[in-house]
């Protein structure tokens, strides 16, 4: 079934009709497709391009045909070549000789731009709501645990610094993602309804109706542009690029924290696996997934890209590969955000563990040389005593502070009693991170 034919001498073969069809995967835009028909269908009317009495035999056709999808008596399936001509033919068969007169001053090309834009638009505040519970939850998990752990560079230890303010790091990366999701929203806000094919149309028809009907800022400016942009899905793959590698970089850190190495965290057996060979095994599978799927958002953002590049304005066919690629990486994202919400509000942390991994590690060493500064030495020198003290400490095995005032004096007799409640964890705690966070 299709909305074109009448220059064509024979029909499509099998093997093209197959591979030109993209019902199923466009059928998820049933909803906008009918939002932005009814839209347009109210414009004709009101500007008196199509009488009042077609005009609401379409808006009602519409309406029972999205009816009838929703409550599953009309399956979006079978012979169609879109989602576009799926509606149309159905209105047809429903409603007559007025579903024919639909898509007056349309072109499948700007209804295809209208659609996709509602639906990025409105998924687009799906994944909002998702960053957001997950921003609570890493929230909450840092409020229960402000307890002491080791921060690191180049993955050894370096100084202290607390689980909660460690996992917030992730809180606030997640509140970029929220603002360049909700930055890419607001550039794509224009609609295309109305550039028709690519050259607008000799109707006299209102965009401007149309535009806010279906919630957007304002009409595009261009009609080639209108209808050959799709910036605003590249931008959305690589908000979600970025979305996903800071996803990946928390699950790369559960995976650690869960082994017995670090032993930070217990990560809780609803998002664990076990082992079918080794009995004692539980395996952090969540988050190997998280760190995994990774791939496919930067995949699709690279496809998109490749699609894009060469492709003369205005509509090309290539663009009907933007869909997959966007629905594949929106169903990652939300179930990769989905999954870590779950894993961040069942993950236990290993206080006493955390705790012991502070004191293996000099992780004082910095504060112990701003205490010889305070005591009058230039940084340099006290960076070059301390790590004397550190080289003696790892021969005796002991951490600074289990030298005695006599072994410290021996390296300068700038120490004195006070040194140890200086470079006490969490009195440095105090003096460092959460007295300047308060600022
Ligand atoms: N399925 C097409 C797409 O996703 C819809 C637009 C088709 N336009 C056309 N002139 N063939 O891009």
């Amino acid at each position: 079934m299709k909305l074109w034919g009448g220059r064509f001498k024979k029909s499509e073969s099998k093997l093209m009709e197959d591979f030109n069809s993209s019902l199923r995967f466009d059928r998820r835009l049933y909803r906008e497709d009918i939002e932005g028909s009814m839209a347009h269908v109210k414009m004709l009317s009101r500007c008196n391009i199509l009488s009042r009495e077609d005009g609401k035999k379409i808006l009602e056709g519409l309406k029972s045909i999205l009816g009838d999808i929703e409550s599953g008596k009309l399956k979006v399936e079978g012979n169609y070549e879109d989602i576009h001509s799926f509606v149309e033919i159905n209105l047809i068969k429903k409603i007559g000789q007025a579903g024919k007169k639909l898509h007056t001053a349309r072109s499948r090309n700007d209804q295809v731009a209208v659609d996709f834009k509602l639906y990025v638009k409105r998924e687009a505040g799906e994944v909002i709501k998702n960053i957001e519970t997950l921003q609570n939850t890493i929230k909450n998990l840092g409020e229960r645990n402000n307890v002491i752990m080791p921060g690191y560079t180049h993955l050894q230890r370096a100084q202290v610094v607390t689980f909660k303010h460690y996992i917030m790091a992730y809180y606030y990366m997640l509140s970029r993602d929220k603002k360049r999701i909700l930055n890419a929203v607001e550039i794509m806000d224009e609609s295309p309804l109305g550039c028709c094919a690519l050259a607008g149309t000799t109707y006299d028809i209102d965009r401007n109706f149309t535009a806010e009907e279906l919630g957007f800022r304002k009409p595009v400016d261009n009609f080639l542009d209108g209808v050959s942009d799709r910036d605003y899905v590249l931008e959305m793959l690589s908000d979600f690029s970025i979305l996903i590698m800071h996803l990946s970089r928390l699950s790369e850190e559960l995976v650690l924290w869960s082994s017995k190495e670090f032993d930070f965290v217990q990560i809780d057996d609803e998002f664990s696996t076990g082992s079918s060979i080794m009995p004692q095994k539980k395996n952090p599978d969540a988050a190997e997934l998280i760190r995994g799927k990774t791939g496919r958002v930067y995949g699709s953002l690279v496809s998109l890209l490749t699609t894009m590049k060469g492709i003369p304005l205005a509509y090309d066919k290539d663009m009907q590969e933007d869909k997959e690629q966007f629905f594949n990486s929106l169903d990652t994202v939300l179930s990769c955000l989905k999954v870590m919400n779950g894993i961040l509000s069942t993950l236990k942390v290993k206080k006493d563990n955390t705790f012991n991994a502070v004191k293996k590690g000099f992780l004082n060493a910095t504060e112990a040389a701003d205490y010889l500064v305070g005591k009058g030495m230039a940084f340099r020198d006290a960076h070059k005593v301390i790590g004397e003290i550190v080289l003696y400490c790892e021969d005796k095995n002991k951490s600074i502070e289990d030298l005695s005032l006599e072994e410290l004096k021996n390296f300068s007799n700038l120490f004195s009693e006070d040194v140890y409640e200086f470079i006490d964890y969490e009195n440095t705690l105090n003096r460092g991170i959460k007295k300047n966070l308060k600022r």
